[in-house]
């Protein structure tokens, strides 16, 4: 390996093969990434010396050749046999070795460790003050965020006193059993097991506030669209949150509060805003997925869900497959029933159960019971209908009740979808 021009940036084996003691040291020893390909990968490349042998015994007839292919390399040393093993050696295109700035595979794995491992928590903090150079870290990793203008448009308050504590903790307490009242029987028994906040569980509070004026008029890039300069503390408390998982700090954020009610008990000035309200204190363990995953509250979308190539709706994935997919996630124990009103108008949102689909040109006021749905076509309102589904199966739904308000081709298009998109996600559904 010495003799090769250039740098060993991937080792490539058979699926199965990659806990092999050997390779794995040589991977650390070279600092390059290990990756595998199945045999079914391997047997689609054309390799220029298979081996009968080889796809007897491994399903495919290639391996070293076949992996170097496989990454998109270019062959240079086709396969070499050595007493121990059999490789082969290719030179990758530049776009695969570009990026040279980044981080070598071990320290990329930390950075995705910390954000994998992130978590908001709400249950096992410790009894321990939060140390003061460790605190330091975490607000400055919060206060170098990205900012619009860099107009850094955030304050941390950092909130210890008990006192104060109770109050926003009663503030949270009655948003709770307001949320509590808004839901459907079902959900609402599951929500009652749930920890929204650790207010008096932590040693630390941290309001993290937001001066929207903050840098006077020109502020470079907050003219056109004044949203980025809450974009901009948000990232801060990202920021935050990431630091504090690497400290063994937990964080909780809590919304339970009406935008002003934290406000007042803080004695925030009227032109600083609240954006979050952080829970703060030392854990022995991060549990490893979401608490309202695990609780079976809500599931997570795949990533497929969310990519969009060039345009809106260009996906790797068709709406019905990944509905099907939302079968396999769906949050069964749950299996809320709810009542889908297509073309249906604020009247219908009387019934607490009910979610009103509008598919109106005019942008309805708003409120989470409407979902606004202006479909152009009946095929882009089928899809609408059938997305409306999986997602819905991700967020605890069992049934579908399905009432269509008005004969309007697309609404009947977009009720069709839903239905399909209930069956496809495992939903029961019936249509009045
Ligand atoms: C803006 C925002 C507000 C949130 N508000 C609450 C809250 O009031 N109570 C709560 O228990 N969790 C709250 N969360 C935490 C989310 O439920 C949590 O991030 C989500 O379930 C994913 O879990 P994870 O952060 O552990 O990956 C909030 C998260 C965000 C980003």
């Amino acid at each position: 390996m010495q003799d090769l021009p250039g740098e060993v940036r991937l080792l490539v084996t058979l699926t199965g093969r990659e806990s092999e003691p050997a390779l794995r040291q040589l991977a650390d020893h070279l600092h390059a990434e290990l990756r595998t390909f199945t045999a079914g990968e391997l047997a689609d490349q054309p390799a220029p010396t298979p081996s009968a042998q080889v796809a007897h015994l491994k399903t495919t007839p290639s391996v070293a050749e076949a992996a170097v292919l496989a990454t998109g390399a270019e062959l240079l040393v086709p396969k070499h046999k050595t007493p121990n093993t059999t490789i082969a050696v290719g030179r990758l295109p530049a776009a695969a070795t570009s990026g040279r700035a980044g981080y070598d595979v071990r320290e990329r794995e930390v950075v995705q460790r910390v954000i994998a491992e992130r978590r908001d928590v709400r249950r096992g903090f410790l009894d321990v003050p939060i140390d003061g150079e460790a605190l330091t870290r975490v607000l400055e990793a919060a206060h170098r965020a990205p900012s619009v203008g860099l107009s850094q448009p955030w304050d941390f308050l950092l909130i210890r006193d008990v006192t104060t504590r109770r109050k926003v903790h009663e503030l949270a307490s009655r948003q709770r059993d307001a949320f509590a009242r808004s839901l459907p029987e079902q959900r609402r028994q599951k929500f009652d097991g749930l920890k929204i906040e650790a207010i008096l569980d932590t040693p630390l509070n941290i309001a993290v506030t937001c001066d929207p004026g903050r840098g006077g008029r020109h502020v470079l890039g907050r003219h056109a669209d004044p949203r980025t300069t809450w974009f901009s503390a948000a990232i801060a408390i990202q920021n935050l949150w990431l630091a504090a998982r690497a400290e063994g700090i937990g964080v909780g954020w809590v919304s339970f509060f009406g935008p002003d009610e934290v406000a007042e008990v803080l004695g925030l000035p009227p032109h600083v805003e609240l954006i979050g309200y952080l829970c703060v204190g030392y854990v022995d363990e991060f549990a490893p997925a979401p608490e309202l995953v695990r609780s079976g509250w809500a599931e997570r979308r795949p990533l497929s869900w969310a990519i969009h190539h060039d345009e809106w709706g260009r996906r790797d994935t068709s709406i019905v497959d990944d509905a099907r997919h939302a079968a396999q996630n769906a949050v069964r124990a749950a299996g809320q029933r709810i009542h889908v009103i297509v073309g249906g108008d604020a009247e219908d949102l009387r019934q607490q159960e009910s979610l009103v689909i509008d598919l109106g040109s005019t942008r309805p006021d708003h409120d989470f019971g409407v979902l606004w749905r202006p479909a152009r076509t009946p095929e882009e309102a089928e899809e609408y209908g059938v997305e409306i589904a999986r997602d819905l199966a991700l967020q605890g739904a069992g049934h579908l009740q399905v009432r269509l308000a008005t004969d309007e081709p697309n609404a009947k298009a977009l009720a069709e979808g839903l239905m399909a998109g209930a069956s496809a996600s495992g939903l029961t559904h019936s249509c009045a």
